[in-house]
C-alpha cells in the first residue's frame, strides 16, 4: 500500500467555487428575505404583488388514516405522466399504475392538444382495468401554479419546468380535462379535488404519521406546501371544517423573481435562466431542482476547462454541448466511495473525456457537490423559516422528489442544515414520501368524499 493520495480539489478549483458555497448568516439572511415573501403571499392588500403566491388549496383536513375506497388519480408535472387506480382502506393501500410519456412537442403544443392526450390515457387505462362501466372519483395532481377558488378549480398561472402549452394559463384547468373528456365522449369520471404535488406528498406522509405539517419537492422541480391557521391565510373564503387549518401551497419556486436572489446568483445561474423556456421567471427553483442540476455543474466543467482549470484544458464537443450532463450525473459521482472514481471515470467517458487525471476526477466531484450542497442549503434556508413561522414544536416534513431521492447526501445535508437553522426546542425529521402525488390525490378525493360540501 503507498501513501493515500491527497484528495482535495486544487486550490484554483476551490477559489472560484467560493461563490457557490452559503455561509450560515447568507443562509439566515435568506430565511428572513424567504419569510417576508410568504407573508406578502398569505395578506389580502399585499397578495397581488407577491411572488411566492401562498396558493390557498381548500385542503383542510388531513387523513384521518379512516379513509376507504377505489379511486383514479392522474400525475401531471413530475418526470413522469402517470394514471393511477389505488384502493384504500383502513391500514391498506393498493395501487397500479401506469406511466405515459408526453412529448416535447406536446409539452410546447396546444392545451388542447395536451388534454386530449391526457384523456386518451386515461381511457387507456381504463381499458386495460375494466373500468370503464365505473364512475370513478377521480383526484388530479396538477403541480404547476394554481389560484384555486374551490377543491376543484384551478386557474393555471403561469407554466414551469419546460411545459409551455398554449391557451392554458387563466384557465380553469379541471375544465379543459372535463372537455377533453366529453369530447371523446366513451369516458366517465367524476372530478373530486384537483392539487400540487407538494400538497398530495404532505397528505400521504400524513396519513401515515400525524405530525406532517410540511409536504416539500426536490424533483424536477421545487416547492412545498404547509399546514396554515386559516386567519393567518387572509385571502381564505371557503368555510372552517372544523379544523382551523388550511393547506398552502408556497409556489416557492417563483422567490427571487424580484432579484431578491441576485446576492447569491452567480453567472452560470443567469446563464440557465437565460437559456430556458421562462427566463426571469422560478429563479429560486433553478438553482434547486433536477430539471437545472446537471446542467449548472456542467456550465461550471466548461467554464473550468476552458480556463484550463480541468482536462488539461481539453473539453470534448459533448461537453461543450447544453444539457449534456444529466442531473444523475450529479447523484452518481457523489455516489462514488471517497477514494474510488469508477463512476466519475465512466461519466467522463461518455462525454469524450478520456484524458482525466484523479486530480480532475477530486475537481468533477467537488464541483458537483458544490452545486447539490447549494441545492439542499437552500432548500434547508427556506424549510426552516416555515418550521420557525409554525411554532409547532414536532414536526415531519415529507419529502419526494427524484433529487431527494436519488441523490446520495441529499437527506444528510439537509438535516444537518436544518438543525443549525430552526429556532431552538423545534424537532424535525424528514421523511421520504413513498408515491405522494399518486397516493396524495386518492387521498385528497377520498377527505373530499368523506365531507361532500
Ligand atoms: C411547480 C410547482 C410544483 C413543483 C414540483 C414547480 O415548477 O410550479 O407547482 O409543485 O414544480 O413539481
Amino acid at each position: 500500500m503507498g501513501f493515500r493520495r491527497c484528495c482535495q480539489a486544487t486550490q484554483a478549483v476551490r477559489e472560484r467555487c467560493k461563490e457557490l458555497i452559503l455561509s450560515d448568516d447568507t443562509l439566515r439572511e435568506l430565511q428572513r428575505r424567504f419569510l417576508e415573501n410568504i407573508q406578502r403571499g398569505l395578506g389580502k392588500d399585499t397578495n397581488a404583488s407577491a411572488l411566492v403566491k401562498c396558493f390557498i388549496t381548500y385542503v383542510q383536513d388531513l387523513p384521518t388514516g379512516e379513509e376507504s375506497g377505489k379511486f383514479l388519480a392522474l400525475d401531471l408535472g413530475g418526470t413522469n405522466f402517470r394514471v393511477l387506480l389505488i384502493e384504500i382502506s383502513k391500514d391498506h393501500f393498493e395501487m397500479r399504475s401506469k406511466i405515459f410519456a408526453i412529448p416535447q412537442h406536446i409539452m410546447l403544443g396546444s392545451g388542447e392538444r395536451l388534454f386530449d392526450h391526457i384523456a386518451d390515457c386515461l381511457y387507456k387505462f381504463s381499458k386495460e382495468e375494466n373500468l370503464l362501466g365505473e364512475t370513478l372519483p377521480l383526484g388530479f395532481t396538477f403541480s404547476f401554479p394554481l389560484i384555486q377558488k374551490s377543491l376543484t378549480t384551478g386557474i393555471l398561472k403561469c407554466w414551469t419546468k419546460g411545459f409551455n402549452c398554449s391557451g392554458v394559463v387563466g384557465q380553469d384547468v379541471v375544465q379543459l380535462l372535463l372537455d377533453a373528456i366529453e369530447r371523446r365522449g366513451d369516458l366517465k369520471i367524476s372530478v373530486m379535488a384537483i392539487l400540487n404535488d407538494s400538497t398530495g406528498t404532505l397528505m400521504s406522509c400524513a396519513w401515515l404519521n400525524r405530525n406532517c405539517r410540511i409536504g416539500l419537492i426536490v424533483g424536477t422541480g421545487s416547492n412545498a406546501c404547509y399546514i396554515e391557521k386559516q386567519k393567518n391565510a387572509e385571502l381564505f373564503d371557503g368555510e372552517d371544517l372544523g379544523s382551523g387549518n388550511v393547506l398552502i401551497n408556497t409556489e416557492w419556486g417563483a422567490f427571487g423573481d424580484d432579484g431578491a436572489l441576485d446576492f447569491i446568483r452567480t453567472s452560470y445561474d443567469e446563464e440557465i435562466d437565460k437559456n430556458s423556456v421562462n427566463p426571469g421567471k422560478q429563479k429560486h427553483e433553478k438553482m434547486i431542482s433536477g430539471m437545472y442540476m446537471g446542467e449548472l455543474a456542467r456550465l461550471v466543467l466548461e467554464r473550468f476547462t476552458k480556463e484550463g482549470l480541468l482536462f488539461g484544458g481539453k473539453g470534448s464537443d459533448a461537453l461543450f454541448t447544453r444539457e449534456s450532463f444529466y442531473t444523475k450525473y450529479v447523484s452518481e459521482i457523489e455516489s462514488d466511495r471517497p477514494g474510488s472514481y469508477t463512476n466519475c471515470t465512466e461519466i467522463l467517458e461518455e462525454l469524450g473525456i478520456k484524458q482525466a487525471t484523479e486530480q480532475d476526477y477530486i475537481n468533477v466531484r467537488f464541483i458537483c457537490e458544490c452545486v447539490s450542497r447549494r441545492a439542499a442549503h437552500l432548500v434547508s434556508a427556506a424549510v426552516a423559516a416555515l418550521l420557525n413561522k409554525m411554532g409547532e414544536k414536532k414536526v415531519t416534513i415529507g419529502i419526494d422528489g427524484s433529487v431527494y431521492r436519488y441523490h446520495p447526501h441529499f437527506h444528510n445535508l439537509m438535516m444537518e442544515k436544518i438543525s443549525h437553522l430552526v429556532d431552538p426546542g423545534i424537532v424535525f425529521d424528514l421523511m421520504l414520501s413513498e408515491d405522494g402525488s399518486g397516493r396524495g390525490a386518492a387521498l385528497v378525493a377520498a377527505v373530499a368524499c368523506a365531507h361532500p360540501r
